[in-house]
């Protein structure tokens, strides 16, 4: 796991989007994985800006969403699809056909999440994966004491989950009590993880997945595992590493 400490979140935004458009030149049908929440929008933004400033071309790639939540009217602001649309895909020339997301709605939730694992794999797998990390440790919404095998499936949020997302909602009473997310083995199977992170609320949780035991107790320790796992963060995310 590579550990590299920048001054701010533009400079993340910027070091991650130069591996994700390094990825897309050489591979046009590239699959990205995308998260949600604060931590990626310094990324989607400077991608879009090289979209629009230098023709930074995503019309052969496709997205796979990490997660979303259950219960969601479709359309809703906050659902994941939308977010991922709004604050990335409409704004630079991806396929809307190519963008997936776990289908929060499903009546069948079990047959769901499989068909999402299954449309992963027929699209060859993601190639680049951007993680976020709850300042609980969560990967995805793969809350502390998930399986580090799990595969897509639906998740109760923690109550610091709840409270920190919060923020994006009227009240913490709206705030859904359970996802769909992909699990901590369908992560581990993207080619490459970037794991982007910001300021001093996520210093613990920095500290704990970096420099602590690889545990479930701590999701996304696993990234201690992966082969090729990139972690971008700033000075006060980092101002508990040892
Ligand atoms: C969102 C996701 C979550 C977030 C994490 C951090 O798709 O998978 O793991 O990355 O909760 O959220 P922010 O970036 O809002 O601090």
């Amino acid at each position: 796991m590579e550990v590299i400490i920048l001054p701010g979140n533009k400079e993340v935004g910027v070091l991650a989007a130069d591996a994700i458009e390094s990825l897309v030149r050489k591979k046009p049908r590239a699959v990205l994985g995308l998260a949600t929440g604060s931590s990626p929008l310094p990324i989607y933004d400077e991608l879009a800006r090289r979209h629009e400033e230098h023709g930074l071309s995503f019309s052969q790639a496709s997205g796979f969403a990490l997660d979303e939540y259950v219960g969601l009217p479709v359309g809703h602001f906050e659902s994941y699809r939308e977010v991922i649309r709004r604050e990335f895909t409409n704004r630079v020339d991806v396929a809307p056909e190519n963008v997936h997301g776990p289908d929060g709605a499903a009546t069948d939730v079990e047959a769901a999440c499989k068909a999402y694992e299954e449309a992963i794999k027929a699209a060859g797998g993601v190639d680049l994966q951007i993680l976020g990390v709850g300042t609980n440790g969560h990967i995805g919404f793969n809350e502390p004491g998930s399986s580090l095998a799990s595969r897509t499936r639906i998740k109760t949020l923690a109550d610091q989950t709840r409270e920190d997302n919060a923020r994006f909602f009227d009240s913490i009473e709206a705030v859904p009590h359970h996802v769909l997310t992909q699990g901590l083995g369908t992560i581990m199977d993207a080619c490459h993880l970037v794991l982007v992170a910001f300021g001093a609320g996520k210093a613990e949780a920095v500290h704990d997945f970096v420099e602590g035991p690889v545990s479930a107790s701590c999701p996304a320790s696993i990234l201690q595992f992966h082969p090729h796992a990139t972690v971008i963060i700033d000075e006060a995310a980092a101002s508990k590493l040892v």
